[in-house]
């Protein structure tokens, strides 16, 4: 594996999720792989989950660690061939060259714009970086894709099944404000790859981008798609079509105990951060049945197994 910015970039996907278990199951196994290495993680946008699980797992695997605050601090410059008399005060072809002088692995995490569709989907910010840089880039969640957190899903799902293929669905949830498609394009784009039934529910106008949804059924029923499923993985985004519009009001889309009471005692999923009866309802995130908690965990060892991957193609 070269770079990690989806799951187009992993080459054997099976051999991944294995590699994860294997650091879940026996953490400090390879705490010598990365001595003297370094790891330096760029945020452009707030986390907690992203940031300190692959901090925990760079340390764990012996690297030097540097998170940086990229949205603060000067402007970058994406384009190329401008002249920079604005307020932007670095190119990233520079910036990008410079990191890579003092880092084995980069990881960034940048959101989109939400207003400008064409230039989000291009997910600019990370593949100038990619193009400049000359290390390994690991996708710490983009503009369009959460490959980690997907990772961490599939981990999870794998775990917590019953059956050789069971229904996952994916079911978008209301929100108070816009959010990005990325963990829902992701997420649809790694369950495609694994070994299970993928039903995406969701109001009319919320349709992902056709290059994600592809052949994935879509069932406007909520209620509909929740019977038989084994897992219920729910997340909020904003129009795909209407670009970074929240077009639905009130709270009908919410994952309650009767909506849940509807599947073969599916388990619950989200990416967290949730919206406590917004999204979820509380008798639901609190229930034996949520596994959002396992799904954070599980972060660490995802991001483990990816830093290993791109540390042994680096040896
Ligand atoms: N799920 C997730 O990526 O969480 P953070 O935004 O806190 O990193």
């Amino acid at each position: 594996m070269k770079h990690f910015t989806s799951v187009h970039d992993v080459d054997d996907l099976t051999k991944l999720v294995d590699l994860a278990f294997a650091a879940k199951a026996n953490p400090n196994h390879n705490k010598n792989m990365g001595q003297h290495k370094t790891l330096i993680l760029l945020f452009f946008n707030p986390s907690l989950r992203t940031r300190l699980s692959t901090e925990v797992a760079g340390h764990r695997l012996g690297m030097s660690v540097i998170t940086m605050n990229a949205g603060q601090g000067w402007k970058l410059e994406f384009e190329d061939e401008v002249i920079m008399n604005s307020d932007k005060a670095e190119h990233i072809k520079e910036a990008a060259a410079v990191i890579s002088q003092y880092a084995d692995l980069i990881g960034v995490r940048t959101f989109p714009s939400l207003t400008d569709r064409e230039a989000d989907y291009q997910d600019r910010i990370l593949h100038k970086l990619m193009t400049y840089a000359s290390v390994p880039v690991i996708s710490l969640e983009s503009a369009i894709r959460h490959p980690l957190q997907s990772l961490t899903d599939l981990m999870t799902i794998r775990h917590f099944q019953k059956t050789e293929r069971p229904k996952v669905v994916l079911s978008w949830a209301p929100h108070p404000k816009a959010l990005p498609q990325a963990v829902a394009n992701s997420f649809v784009e790694w369950m495609q790859a694994a070994a299970v039934d993928l039903v995406v529910t969701h109001p009319p106008g919320y349709e992902l981008a056709p290059e994600f949804i592809g052949a994935t059924p879509v069932e406007y029923d909520q209620k509909k798609a929740f019977a038989e499923a084994d897992f219920i993985y729910t997340k909020s985004w904003s129009s795909y079509a209407d670009y970074g519009k929240v077009l639905t009001k009130g709270s009908e889309w919410m994952v309650t105990p009767e909506k849940m009471a509807l599947t073969q005692n599916a388990y619950f999923m989200h990416c967290l951060p949730v919206r406590r009866n917004v999204v979820v309802a509380d008798q639901v995130i609190d229930s034996s049945a949520s596994l959002v908690i396992e799904q954070a965990n599980n972060r660490q060892w995802a991001a483990q197994a990816v830093i290993q991957s791109l540390l042994n193609d680096l040896l």
